[in-house]
């Protein structure tokens, strides 16, 4: 397997807006990221993955951009981005900058021209379509409810939003867009950033006739998926970003691609491809979803992350690269989702921890998911924030008569602001996040759960992240070792193997509060054995052949012949 600096690293995600304000506007900033980048260096971290900080009106937080050369005002300015990135660049961290193509926000310069008139020179920038009898051009919904068209007086036309309504679709099948988009990134990558994460770059190419969706049962919009995701000339067009843009720079790049199953994946981030290092897939994060996607919440099965977990694992061993998350701006956190954030929280944090991080791929960390950080069940929706959640509120108690108390446990367990919650850092009031009133409430929690209380006792669950890094570090069989599934029908314990040579990695995960018995299958021979990591306190003498793990217990032996 090829080597590469971007397979040996750790990336942490920062979502600039919730961590760490500096001006006491109750809103994060570039600012409050320099104060903390001693923290970042603490943990050990290699990369930064920065949230959008680029000009925006904030209707999707950042991820509608108004202008791709500016710094949102709440953050800062250029200045302090320059900054920043030579602060970083100091102390040996890199950073990735969020690329957000798809779309733009309805108050960039671009779209402004374009709603003007239908021969105004950026009409084409984005997709503009006739109605039929009064109606949108087809039944596509949006992603954040409600028609993916939107009707604009002026032309008497409708344009394209997948997202929000004031997040239009550009038109990637103009080629005066690519090379705009094409000369943006360049200026950035020439300032010296290192990399892109690229915003659902698996839906820029759209299938040109329109046809309408599937509508399937519960929903009020057609699918789009066939239509829009992995599109007819995306990876064309991806190979022209390639060749023009990131083949020119050493930095990497992670595409956020929605419904990718592993042989589509492959086609991105192939080594012979010239596409991506790598990408974001969803299966993991689509456990537990229903007839109302998200908003239907079933309790998860092991066996079936296992099951998604493994064919991510052994579909890109060869000749691709996986990236590794449990967590980031969109998800809920993962303690409370896959682990346990009450009786067993710090346990089952570092279990979590190490069965990823243990993996085969790019591990990334989402801000407080290394104190772990856990989800926040606000009584009023009055409380949220985010565009998505209220929407989905609206269109599934208001329009589909759902029963609001079952949506707001959806929400408990699956909004997006889950994540967004400020930053952790002490149990000052406002947990040291701002001195003034936060954009989205703290969560309670955070009295007890803090950076401060953590960073010097070295139990803490941000102790044991860090640990974890520095074993990722030093050895090689954690990033190349080839990953094998062990024990495939246990219903509460995840256990698999690293090879490389002859040594191997065994990673044993207990998923449950019971206290299942391990037993070590009988092709796995071995010599010496020596005990790398755990959540108890475990004696290297203790035999692995068959014993029984206490809850949510985690251990990692390397395994030589
Ligand atoms: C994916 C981003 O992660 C999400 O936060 C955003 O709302 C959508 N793309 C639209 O940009």
């Amino acid at each position: 397997m090829n080597k590469a600096w971007w397979k040996e690293s750790i990336v942490y995600q920062i979502y600039p807006r919730s961590f760490k304000d500096s001006n006491g506007d109750g809103i994060g900033d570039l600012g409050g990221i320099i104060e903390k980048l001693d923290y970042l260096k603490e943990l050990g971290i290699d990369v930064i993955w920065l949230s959008p900080v680029y000009k925006s009106p904030n209707d999707d937080n950042g991820y509608d951009i108004s202008d791709y050369q500016d710094i949102m005002t709440e953050f800062g300015t250029m200045e302090d981005f320059d900054q920043l990135l030579q602060k970083a660049h100091d102390k040996g961290i890199k950073i990735m900058m969020d690329l957000v193509v798809n779309h733009t926000s309805d108050e960039h310069q671009w779209f402004i021209e374009s709603r003007k008139s239908t021969d105004n020179k950026y009409r084409d920038y984005y997709i503009w379509r006739n109605g039929l009898d009064g109606q949108p051009p087809n039944n596509w919904g949006s992603s954040f409810s409600g028609s993916a068209w939107e009707y604009d007086e002026n032309t008497e036309m409708y344009f394209l939003h997948l997202f929000s309504k004031k997040q239009p679709d550009l038109n990637w099948e103009n080629e005066i867009v690519r090379n705009e988009v094409y000369d943006m990134m360049k200026w950035w990558l020439d300032k010296g950033i290192d990399g892109f994460r690229m915003d659902v770059i698996n839906l820029i190419s759209k299938d040109q006739r329109f046809p309408d969706g599937e509508i399937r049962e519960g929903r009020l919009y057609g699918n789009i998926a066939p239509y829009s995701v992995n599109g007819p000339r995306v990876h064309e067009f991806l190979k022209e970003m390639n060749k023009e843009v990131l083949s020119k720079y050493d930095i990497m790049t992670v595409g956020e691609t929605p419904k990718v199953d592993t042989e589509e994946a492959m086609k991105y981030v192939g080594e012979t491809r010239n596409e991506l290092n790598m990408v974001f897939q969803f299966e993991h994060m689509g456990l537990g979803n229903g007839p109302e996607g998200k908003w239907s919440n079933i309790p998860f099965e092991l066996i079936e992350l296992k099951k998604i977990m493994t064919k991510w694992q052994k579909g890109l061993e060869r000749g691709g690269w996986n990236s590794l998350y449990w967590n980031n701006h969109d998800q809920p956190r993962v303690v409370s989702r896959f682990g346990d954030d009450n009786r067993y929280w710090a346990k089952s944090a570092k279990m979590l921890a190490t069965c990823l991080h243990m993996m085969q791929g790019t591990p990334y960390i989402y801000q407080g998911e290394e104190i772990g950080m856990t989800n926040v069940s606000f009584k009023s929706l009055e409380d949220y924030r985010d565009i998505e959640t209220l929407n989905a509120y609206n269109e599934l108690v208001k329009i589909k008569g759902k029963d609001p108390a079952e949506m707001m446990t959806a929400i408990y367990a699956k909004s997006r602001d889950n994540a967004r919650t400020p930053m952790q850092w002490d149990d000052n009031e406002n947990a040291g996040f701002t001195t003034g009133t936060p954009w989205i409430k703290v969560n309670p929690n955070y009295k007890q759960i803090n950076v401060n209380s953590q960073l010097y006792d070295k139990n803490s669950i941000f102790n044991y992240y860090k640990k974890l890094i520095s074993i990722r570090k030093q050895s090689e069989i954690v990033v190349y070792g080839t990953y094998d599934l062990i024990l495939e029908n246990h219903q509460e314990i995840y256990a698999y193997t690293r090879t490389l040579g002859d040594q191997k990695l065994l990673v044993i995960c207990n998923f449950t509060e019971n206290t299942p018995v391990f037993n070590l299958p009988e092709e796995i021979k071995y010599n010496s054995k020596e005990f790398i990591i755990g959540n108890y306190v475990t004696e290297r003498s203790d035999s692995i052949e068959s014993f029984e793990l206490k809850s949510y217990e985690t251990r990692v032996y390397l395994l030589k012949s």
